[in-house]
């Protein structure tokens, strides 16, 4: 069965075909990061309108070589996510299923990163899996007994860790998105010359970052850091990173170990960090999953992978489909 995915939940707009919820047919995504680079981050009306200009020629793309006939079922997301983004895709989506009679889903955006581990496996994810979701809005340890059936374990307390890397690259001025920066400059960095803290919450599923933010924004005021300080700001980015690192890791290991899980699936954009996924994979001794770093940030394969799980457990959603903007998962 192919399924026509749709995202628009943020500051990408993406189109995707995927089969039997792991081949992937076609995958395109129109990145707005430039045109958000120069406010420093997204800006929700702008993107709004991006999307507009750019959903028709990112489907018509993804749709190349296929025909409406040969789908199954149009998915999108429908939350959470910024309101005037999701719209647009939810809209179209809606209009795509209406015009060529195909069933339409709405897809949780949180759980779309977690199908992203079905998309070119030979063997699906082994479950029950402990589900560490790492995004821009999102720092989520869940418990995914079967499709369809997550309990929420933690969740970060104040910032996303996501939102904590764009942060800190901010303070050290690297620029936007901080993710992919803050790791590029912690390569060359020593994680011990700036001890920073590391929040434990004992006994607690849920995380915190935004102490660890503020320590490294104290750091950088008290020793007077600059721009061009090459050596001090790969420090820096080096000790943040590896404080979210080891944080992530052991309460992720802690809670998988804890529930009996058989497999441990790393989700969302923070996932594409190499320094986390390595660590997760090295340290625990159950068996780990993290999607290839291209699917782990936002696309439309995911989307199209969940709704092929939604089709097949019967969960279609009729025309009055609305879109969620808090939507959580669990
Ligand atoms: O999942 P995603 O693409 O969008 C949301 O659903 O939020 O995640 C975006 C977040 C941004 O905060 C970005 O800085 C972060 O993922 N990110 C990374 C890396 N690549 C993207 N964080 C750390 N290391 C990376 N390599
Ligand atoms: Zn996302």
């Amino acid at each position: 069965m192919k399924i026509l995915g749709v995202e628009t939940s943020c500051d990408e707009t993406a189109a995707a075909v995927v089969e039997d919820g792991v081949h992937i047919l076609s995958n395109v995504v129109a990145s707005q990061i430039d045109i958000h680079a120069r406010y420093g981050g997204v800006v929700p009306e702008v993107a709004s309108r991006q999307h507009l200009l750019s959903i028709l020629p990112v489907l018509r793309e993804a749709m190349a070589g296929l025909s409406f006939k040969e789908l199954s079922a149009v998915a999108v997301t429908v939350g959470p996510g910024l309101p005037g983004s999701l719209l647009v895709g939810a809209n179209v989506a809606k209009a795509l299923a209406l015009a060529h009679g195909l069933p339409l889903i709405g897809i949780n955006h949180l759980e779309a990163h977690v199908y992203a581990n079905w998309l070119e496996r030979k063997e699906p994810p082994l479950l029950p899996a402990l589900c560490l979701i790492v995004s821009g809005g999102h720092t989520d340890l869940i418990l995914m007994r079967g499709h369809g059936s997550y309990s929420l374990l933690g969740r970060t307390r104040d910032d996303a860790v996501g939102e904590a890397f764009d942060k800190v690259a901010r303070i050290l001025g690297l620029g936007y998105p901080g993710g992919p920066a803050v790791e590029k400059a912690a390569l060359e960095g020593d994680p011990s010359h700036f001890p920073l803290p590391r929040a434990w919450l004992k006994g607690s599923d849920d995380f915190s970052f935004s102490g660890l933010k503020t320590a490294v924004l104290h750091l950088v005021q008290e020793k007077g850091i600059e721009a061009g300080n090459k050596k001090a700001i790969a420090d820096i980015a080096s000790s943040f990173q590896q404080s979210v690192v080891e944080v992530l890791v052991a309460k992720a290991i802690a809670a998988a170990e804890r529930h009996g899980v058989k497999q441990i699936l790393l989700a969302g954009g923070v996932a594409a960090n190499q320094a986390l996924s390595s660590a997760v994979t090295s340290r625990s001794s159950i068996a780990v999953h993290c999607p290839r770093p291209a699917l782990c940030t936002d696309n439309a394969a995911m989307v199209a992978s969940s709704g092929y799980f939604r089709l097949l457990a019967g969960r279609m959603d009729g025309w009055d489909l609305d879109v969620f903007p808090n939507l959580s998962l669990g």
